[in-house]
């Protein structure tokens, strides 16, 4: 790798729990943390104050052409606000995880020309060295030479459970069946969109976190990074890279 340094790609569908491990991973290891479904939502949160057509694929791009997004690690530990994510200078953390932006912003993720816009800010973002980036295609199409590629999965009833507490949690007034549906639309549409769909890369290890608590999914996770850290360690030891 150009930077020598870690690259940890971490795909999954929704409310699987991707931002949860992705932040306390990074926190443990003192890596950037990058949530590519945030800059999805950042650009879903701006298409929606436009009142532009979520199906307008050319004034969309002509938009994302025009916006600068921008993110920012805070300096607490609080998980909840580890990152603030900027849109053309105004701080929109709060209102990207609004169940309207959820309503909608497969369907903007789903079109071709803003995901090829996306991945030059992704990959730019990427290229610091260690890093864990979370998406739908991180491991497949954004960092293909990802060093680990973690798929994360949970069941349907788990992942609605856990979108639903915490949307509650948060103060939002909305019903279990709306989180649900929300959550089957957008995994349908994030996984059978042609370009760049939600999928396991060959190479990813699945992480299946239903019934688990995060403590031991966290700890399963260190266990694998830590191994391959050792045996990079052993490579570069032997001249082998
Ligand atoms: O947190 P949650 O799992 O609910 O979703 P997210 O990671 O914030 O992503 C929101 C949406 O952005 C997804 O449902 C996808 O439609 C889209 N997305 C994507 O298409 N590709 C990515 N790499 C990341 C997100």
């Amino acid at each position: 790798m150009k930077n020598n340094g870690l690259t940890i790609a971490i795909d999954g569908p929704a409310a699987v729990g991707k931002s949860t491990m992705g932040k306390l991973i990074a926190r443990e290891l003192g890596f950037l943390y990058i949530d590519t479904g945030a800059i999805y939502r950042a650009i879903t949160w701006k298409v929606l104050k436009n009142n532009i057509d979520i199906n307008d694929e050319d004034t969309i791009s002509e938009l994302v052409s025009n916006t600068s997004i921008t993110i920012e690690k805070t300096d607490t530990k609080n998980l909840n606000d580890y990152y603030h994510i900027f849109v053309d200078g105004e701080d929109v953390s709060e209102e990207i995880r609004d169940p309207w932006i959820d309503q909608n912003v497969s369907q903007i993720a789903r079109l071709p020309k803003i995901r090829k816009q996306l991945i030059y800010l992704q990959r730019k973002l990427a290229e610091k060295a260690n890093i864990v980036m979370e998406g739908r295609d991180i491991g497949s199409v954004i960092l293909p030479q990802a060093d680990i590629k973690f798929f994360f999965t949970a069941s349907e009833e788990e992942r609605i459970k856990r979108r639903y507490k915490e949307l509650i949690e948060k103060g939002y007034n909305i019903g279990y069946e709306v989180v649900k549906k929300q959550i089957i639309q957008r995994d349908k549409i994030d996984s059978k969109r042609k370009y760049a769909p939600l999928i396991r890369a060959k190479d990813a290890i699945l992480i299946d976190s239903t019934g688990k608590s995060i403590e031991e999914v966290k700890d399963k996770i260190l266990k694998i990074i830590n191994k391959f850290r050792e045996y990079r360690k052993k490579q570069i030891e032997n001249n082998i890279i």
